[in-house]
């Protein structure tokens, strides 16, 4: 598996997203256990999940307890692994999702997350979503915080402007802001600039919903045909030269592909081998 940063720590270019086995639609335990598996013997060393990946009222951290638990019975060595987590979501279990940026919030939700994970320190927190009622320095003062008492190792940020990464490295101090995570797909490409100013700052970039997100990545070749021509092309899905399109766009890109069957992440993982030419990854960016 090819490499990439976040901050100094070195990572597999493919991460796994965690959520789709922990929300609506997830499968069995068993199942889970894996997909993280095969996740991890296909050489993935990243895995991103958050304390909101559950379902129901009172399971807050499922996801999170999920991954230790694949951790810690997987047969080989998992040092390597950075788990990525975030707070800031909430699920009150009707479905919905709220946000809550408060200093005493995030606070309370790391010490949550660390127990969950059964950690001392988390290796990269992600501060989840910008909460309007809460100025964004004040969230992000709060990650500083959790930075500065080695409660985490690394801090991130999620659905991000270009306007609250400056405001994030500037609270965090120079450097200390490690990843971006945002939406970033064939169908999603908004997060374009933000994506570019990661990248001059050399600030990992986090594609989520790279493939367009739980019930839809099934599609991707028939929604984006010019995907699917590429795919054919190589002979391999176009799931995979999708992720190989975002990895060829900066070294920062690291597309956390979403799984809850091990087929799906062992096929996503394979992207990081894929080349494409110049002339594909042109045709892709306007298709
Ligand atoms: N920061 C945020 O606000 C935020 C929001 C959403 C998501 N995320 C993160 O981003 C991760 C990815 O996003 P996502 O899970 O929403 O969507 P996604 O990665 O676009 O799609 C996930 C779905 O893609 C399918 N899939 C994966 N690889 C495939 C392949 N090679 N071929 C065919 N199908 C494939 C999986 O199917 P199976 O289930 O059948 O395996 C899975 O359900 C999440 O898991 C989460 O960690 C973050």
């Amino acid at each position: 598996m090819h490499t990439r940063k976040i901050g100094q720590l070195t990572v597999s270019a493919i991460g796994l997203g965690g959520m789709p086995m922990s929300i609506e639609g997830r499968p069995d335990e068993e199942r889970s256990i894996r997909t993280i598996h095969a996740a991890l013997d296909a050489g993935v060393t990243l895995i991103d999940t958050a304390d909101a990946y559950h379902l129901h009222a009172g399971e807050t951290g499922h996801n999170e307890r999920l991954i230790a638990q694949a951790l810690a019975s997987y047969g080989g060595d998992t040092s390597d692994v950075l788990v990525a987590t975030k707070g800031g979501h909430l699920r009150p279990g009707d479905g919905s999702w709220t946000v809550d940026g408060s200093p005493r919030h995030l606070r309370e939700a790391a010490e949550a997350s660390l127990k969950a994970l059964g950690v001392d320190a988390i290796g990269l927190y992600q501060f989840h979503r910008p909460d309007p009622g809460v100025p964004y320095a004040e969230s992000i003062g709060a990650l500083k915080e959790l930075l500065d008492a080695g409660k985490i190792r690394m801090a991130g940020i999620s659905n991000a402007t270009i306007e609250q990464i400056d405001i994030s490295r500037n609270v965090l101090g120079d450097g200390n802001l490690a990843s971006v995570q945002n939406q970033f797909s064939p169908a999603f490409r908004s997060s374009e600039p933000e994506l570019a100013h990661a990248a001059s700052l050399g600030i990992a970039f986090l594609p989520w919903s790279p493939l367009g997100g739980i019930g839809r990545a099934g599609q991707l070749g028939t929604r984006h045909a010019a995907f699917q021509e590429v795919a054919d092309a190589h002979a391999v899905s176009p799931q995979q030269v999708t992720l190989a399109w975002m990895l060829a766009k900066a070294p920062v890109v690291i597309p956390i592909p979403g799984a809850s069957r091990p087929e799906s992440i062992a096929d996503s993982a394979r992207s990081a081998d894929l080349v494409l030419s110049a002339d594909e990854l042109a045709r892709l960016d306007v298709a």
